[in-house]
């Protein structure tokens, strides 16, 4: 063997030595990595959840919608051929007590020549048929119409283009293409009507 080629040359494995860092036991720090990690993972579960949070109250009705939802009135002061006007989720809401006069001109009327073809019987409860309740909005373009202004008296007149509907609330004129709205309702008691859906 050549003695030249051996003689100066330190051993390689202590050169790598100098230039390779010390090789540290991971393993020592298991358990501190594994706690980071679950602490991170817990945070991030908290983060995702509070962030969820306010999503899912939004989805829930909140109380003032509930307290709105319903609007109940005491019908006991209304005389027949009188009416009031409530509001209802921001809209006005007509109760009138009809007179048995406007109730035999609402069914004396040919259900076939309305535009909007309704019987005065499907517009009303059974057996409260003196009281009509319905959204008090022309279905033209949204109007609030004008009570007992129509041609004969009777009905309801809107100003803004000239729709007439009359004591059923059924449009008969103008160019209102809808009769106006019934809204859910319902009587808990004799002299009381809550409007808006039973819960
Ligand atoms: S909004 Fe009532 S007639 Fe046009």
């Amino acid at each position: 063997m050549d003695k030249n080629l051996t003689k100066n040359k330190k051993p390689l494995a202590n050169k790598e030595d100098k230039k390779t860092p010390p090789v540290k036991d991971l393993t020592k720090n298991k358990g501190r990595r594994d706690f980071i990690t679950l602490t991170t993972c817990a945070m991030a579960g908290i983060g995702a959840a509070s962030g969820l949070w306010p999503l899912v109250k939004s989805m829930n009705p909140s109380a003032e919608v509930l307290a709105t939802s319903t609007v109940e009135v005491n019908l006991s002061g209304i005389q027949e051929g009188r009416g009031v006007k409530v509001k209802w989720q921001g809209k006005p809401v007509f109760i009138r007590r009809r007179t048995k006069q406007e109730i035999e001109v609402a069914r004396a009327v040919n259900v076939k020549n309305l535009r909007d073809p309704e019987s005065d019987e499907q517009r009303v409860r059974e057996g409260k048929d003196e009281w009509l309740i319905m959204i008090g909005i022309c279905t033209h373009l949204g109007c609030v119409p004008v009570d007992h202004a129509t041609r004969d008296g009777n009905g309801w007149f809107c100003p803004c283009h000239g729709s007439y509907y009359d004591t059923s609330g059924r449009v008969i004129g103008g160019p209102a293409p809808k009769n106006m709205v019934v809204p859910d309702y319902f009587f808990p008691s004799e002299n009381v009507v809550v409007i808006g859906k039973k819960a």
